[in-house]
């Protein structure tokens, strides 16, 4: 099998688009951030808590996650996996959301190597087509920042190209954010990826000039800001969700919801 296979062939999600008969368009899109630990997951889980909200059967993807542990059910978990899991509403075996769970926490390429695994892009394009096929919505997190090595020629920038899917980018508002924000929009942009929204991610109560920050990124951001999630007490999905505007994302399914 390669990338070239029809099986595999991916249509553009860059552009809202109308499904065969009249259905309305669908909702999906690849959740990346300025770092690691700074909201990705608690976004995407806002933004599935939000699609379910509307009565939309959403589902969340975590191709590669790195950093599991065996739970008393048998079965290894990962943190990002179990909360996306509970925020959609389709349930799909694990396998299927995450074709790569690895079990060291580390940089995914090497946590691979160290179960003489090589990550490929086959399986997560194979069950990408699986999920949309169950679902309406389909919310795929990154790893890491957005230029994350998977195997020796294949990143997860790579990754977002070949499924073709609006960016929203969350980022953690912290000294040196707004450097950080910015090479990930330019490094986005670059690749033909279309920049669907961010969100500011208060990832740190007492963080000095917030504001200066946020007004520095709108400025120069050159896609919706789309809200700005405070320090929660308990940073739930719905929680988050208070904070975001996700209509202003394109194909937001609010008012085509049954
Ligand atoms: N706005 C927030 N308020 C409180 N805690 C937060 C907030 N954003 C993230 N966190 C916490 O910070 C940690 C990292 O967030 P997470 O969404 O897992 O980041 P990422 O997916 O980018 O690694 C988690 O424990 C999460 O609950
Ligand atoms: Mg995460």
């Amino acid at each position: 099998m390669s990338l070239d296979d029809p099986v595999l062939a991916i249509a553009p999600q860059t552009q809202p688009t109308t499904a065969g008969g009249g259905m309305p368009p669908r909702f999906n899109c690849f959740v990346t951030g300025t770092d690691t630990e700074i909201g990705k997951t608690l976004v995407s889980s806002a933004m599935l808590h939000a699609l379910v909200e509307n009565g939309v059967r959403a589902c969340g993807m975590k191709p590669v996650a790195a950093g599991a542990e065996l739970g008393d059910d048998g079965k290894w978990h990962n943190d990002d996996c179990d909360q996306l899991a509970a925020a959609g509403n389709v349930n799909l075996l694990q396998s299927i959301t995450t074709p790569f769970l690895l079990k060291e926490p580390a940089a995914p390429h090497i946590a691979a190597a160290l179960e003489g695994i090589i990550i490929s892009p086959v399986p997560i394009l194979a069950a990408y087509v699986e999920i949309n096929a169950a679902s309406d919505a389909v919310v795929v997190e990154g790893v890491g920042g957005f230029i994350v090595p998977l195997n020796d020629e294949f990143d997860t920038a790579d990754l977002a190209e070949q499924l073709s899917l609006p960016v929203v980018l969350v980022v953690g508002l912290r000294l040196g954010c707004i450097s950080h924000a910015l090479l990930t929009v330019e490094a986005i942009l670059s690749r033909g990826l279309k920049l669907a929204g961010w969100v500011a991610n208060e990832t740190q109560a007492d963080m000095a000039f917030a504001d200066e920050n946020v007004a520095a990124l709108e400025q120069r951001i050159p896609a919706p800001f789309l809200g700005r999630v405070p320090r929660l007490e308990q940073p739930s999905a719905a929680a988050a969700a208070e904070y975001i505007d996700f209509t202003q994302l394109p194909n937001w399914p609010l008012q085509n919801a049954i």
